[in-house]
């Protein structure tokens, strides 16, 4: 039986851990090729082995990537159309967060390295990618936002600012592909709290357990969520389920943005 997204392209960054990687994992069990870029070259060619020892031969290759530099950008992009011969998804997932602080205390430099990890390369990847996704219609972009984009708090201010960007730069790709008659969607993805390294800082500072309770008390559901539950929800927007879902934003958050 034909998977879900049998005959997609996708590049995914950020593919080495975590959220990337599930999503990789997803996809490919519902029959799409995976490009894993990371900044973390051997990760992602760990994930890549893994996948194509489950899948097949083919079915995964990795790409040694900043998401910041441009001219990284253009190289990986290209290595992946090669390999994959076309590209038809890219996930812009790679982010971080800092120990910021409130607004008083956060240097400018952590600012803008936050904002350029999480905001440029959201830039940058649609700006470089679109012109191989407009070659291999329909085409899907997904932005891995966050809660933290549509909900602030008072520790995260280059968080906030750089996920809330990614929130409307998403809505601004769709716009821009539709009005340009390509069959290419946009969206945004806002988790909450998911099981990842991400979380390990405050792992590190209240033990695993009471790390996951105290952020699993904060969501209507009782929990985090799981990197599986953030794989199929790019499952979906990949495939051609979502076809007619652009300019979105998809929260998989338990039900804390209800509240
Ligand atoms: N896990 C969560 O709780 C959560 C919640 C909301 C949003 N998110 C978002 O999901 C995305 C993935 O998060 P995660 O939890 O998997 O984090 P993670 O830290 O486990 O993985 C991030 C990956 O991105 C890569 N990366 C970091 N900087 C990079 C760069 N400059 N260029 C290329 N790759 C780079 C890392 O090497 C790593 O493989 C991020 O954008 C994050 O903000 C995560």
């Amino acid at each position: 039986m034909a998977g879900r997204v049998q005959g997609k392209k996708v590049f995914v960054t950020g593919g080495a851990q975590g959220l990337g990687a599930a999503m990789a994992r997803a996809l490919a069990a519902e029959g799409a090729k995976v490009a894993l870029a990371d900044i973390n070259l051997p990760g992602a060619e760990n994930i890549a082995r893994e996948l194509n020892d489950k899948h097949g031969a083919g079915t995964a290759s990795a790409y040694a990537l900043d998401v910041t530099n441009e001219q990284q950008w253009v190289a990986a992009l290209e290595a992946a159309d090669a390999a994959m011969q076309g590209i038809s998804g890219l996930i812009n997932n790679a982010g971080i967060s800092a120990r910021e602080g409130g607004v008083e205390e956060l240097s400018l430099e952590t600012f803008r390295r936050v904002m350029s990890v999480n905001v440029d390369s959201v830039f940058l990847g649609a700006k470089h990618a679109i012109k191989y996704l407009a070659k291999n219609q329909p085409g899907s972009i997904v932005n891995i936002s966050s809660i933290a984009g549509l909900i602030a708090n008072h520790t995260s201010p280059a968080y906030n600012a750089s996920k809330a960007a990614v929130w409307l730069l998403s809505k601004n790709i769709g716009l821009y592909c539709a009005k340009k008659q390509l069959n290419i969607r946009s969206n945004s993805v806002h988790p909450t709290f998911i099981d990842t390294p991400i979380l390990d800082p405050l792992r590190g500072m209240f033990g695993k357990a009471e790390a996951e309770a105290k952020l699993g008390r904060q969501v209507p559901m009782g929990r985090i969520g799981k990197p599986e539950e953030i794989g199929a929800t790019a499952v979906f927007l990949i495939s051609d389920e979502s076809s007619f879902i652009t300019g979105a934003e998809i929260k998989v958050d338990g039900g804390i943005s209800a509240m």
